[in-house]
């Protein structure tokens, strides 16, 4: 084997290896499997690493996996339908990977999880779209047909701010809750608040916009069903759950929507992870055109906080507690 093909088997990687003493160092590993290789430089770092970190997250409830949903990369090794799907070696690419793995210097990926940036985006903004972008967008879609009215529980967030925006493309009326200090910001976005924090909202909502067709939710909350209509139908992409225990919240709460799936108003559950492993057509056409709307300007992906990869540390710490309308992304070197 070359010096070349013997590195380009083996990337660092942030491995989570113990959920009771996170190290946060990135280690030497070899990559498995065949694919297209992709040099990361940028990835960003959301709140369900920091819940799969911990110990939290239902998908990867032991540890040995690495961490980071998302990534932007240079492609230097294309696989055989990569020719096909318009990819060439040295192309900027973005994609979100199924089961994590993105927080690495180095990926082995099948050519159907990538797809080209726009030139005209810088890798940074990029980032900062992946996962929450297409989350939105699958959100939404899963809302079919559009609804008039559509509630976003947590609108000022990553998923939230994003969902608002492509909803409000769609010429959909948007509200949703915020807190007082995230309000100013979901509202330059487009979308009217409400007060999570007050437990008077639902009924300011129904005082002011009325029933809505469609609910996007992330905490798995039962009062949500007083503000859709009987034919409406709410979308849950997390349960919400005290720390420690949001494993349980997530079985507990996907469960229950499934039993809720032929109710009135219906209830569906929003995986991107398992969107992207099954509907990888789907995917792809949606990442593209996240990406489209942001490189023609009528998308703004959030402000990214970038962290060298050597801050690590600093960076999961900061994704720990999320500034509204940031995103953290992790770069290393273009
Ligand atoms: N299903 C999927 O495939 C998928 C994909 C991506 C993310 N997710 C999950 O979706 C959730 C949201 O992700 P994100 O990246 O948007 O998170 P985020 O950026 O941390 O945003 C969280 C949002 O929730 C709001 N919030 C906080 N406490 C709340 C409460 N008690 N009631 C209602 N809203 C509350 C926050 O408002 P303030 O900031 O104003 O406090 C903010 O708007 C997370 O649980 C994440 O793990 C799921």
């Amino acid at each position: 084997m070359t010096r070349h093909e013997q590195q380009s088997r083996l990337s660092n990687v942030a491995r989570v290896d113990s959920f009771s003493r996170d190290t946060r160092e990135f280690v030497e590993a070899s990559m498995r499997g065949d694919g297209c290789l992709v040099r990361v430089t940028h990835a960003s770092v959301g709140s369900t690493d920091i819940m799969a970190r911990r110990g939290d997250y239902l998908l990867h409830p032991f540890p040995g996996f690495v961490s980071g949903y998302d990534f932007i990369g240079i492609v230097e090794f294309i696989d055989r339908p990569a020719q096909s799907l318009g990819l060439s070696v040295g192309d900027r690419v973005a994609g979100v990977l199924p089961g994590m793995g993105a927080h690495a210097t180095r990926l082995r990926v099948p050519s159907s999880l990538l797809v080209p940036v726009p030139d005209g985006l810088a890798s940074e903004d990029a980032a900062t779209l992946p996962l929450d972008g297409v989350t939105a967008r699958h959100a939404l879609d899963l809302l079919k047909p559009s609804p008039r009215a559509l509630f976003i529980n947590g609108v000022s967030g990553a998923v939230g701010l994003l969902a608002a925006q492509l909803a409000a493309l769609d010429g959909v009326r948007v509200s949703g809750t915020a807190s007082p200090a995230s309000a100013a910001l979901a509202m330059q976005y487009g979308a009217a608040t409400f007060d999570y924090g007050d437990t008077q909202w639902p009924r300011q909502l129904l005082d002011q916009v009325g029933k809505v067709d469609g609910v996007i939710d992330h905490t798995g909350s039962r009062t949500l069903n007083s503000v859709v209509k009987r034919n409406g139908r709410i979308v849950r992409t997390a349960f919400g759950g005290p720390v420690g225990h949001q494993k349980a919240a997530t079985a507990a709460g996907f469960a229950k929507t499934l039993v809720q799936r032929f109710a009135q108003p219906s209830e569906v559950v929003c995986s991107t992870p398992m969107y992207v492993a099954m509907k990888r057509r789907s995917y792809r056409r949606d990442l593209t055109k996240v990406l489209e709307l942001a490189d023609s300007g009528r998308l703004k992906p959030l402000d990214p906080v970038v962290y060298d990869v050597s801050h690590y540390r600093e960076a999961l710490d900061a994704a720990g507690q999320p500034a509204s309308g940031k995103k953290v992304v992790l770069t290393f070197g273009e």
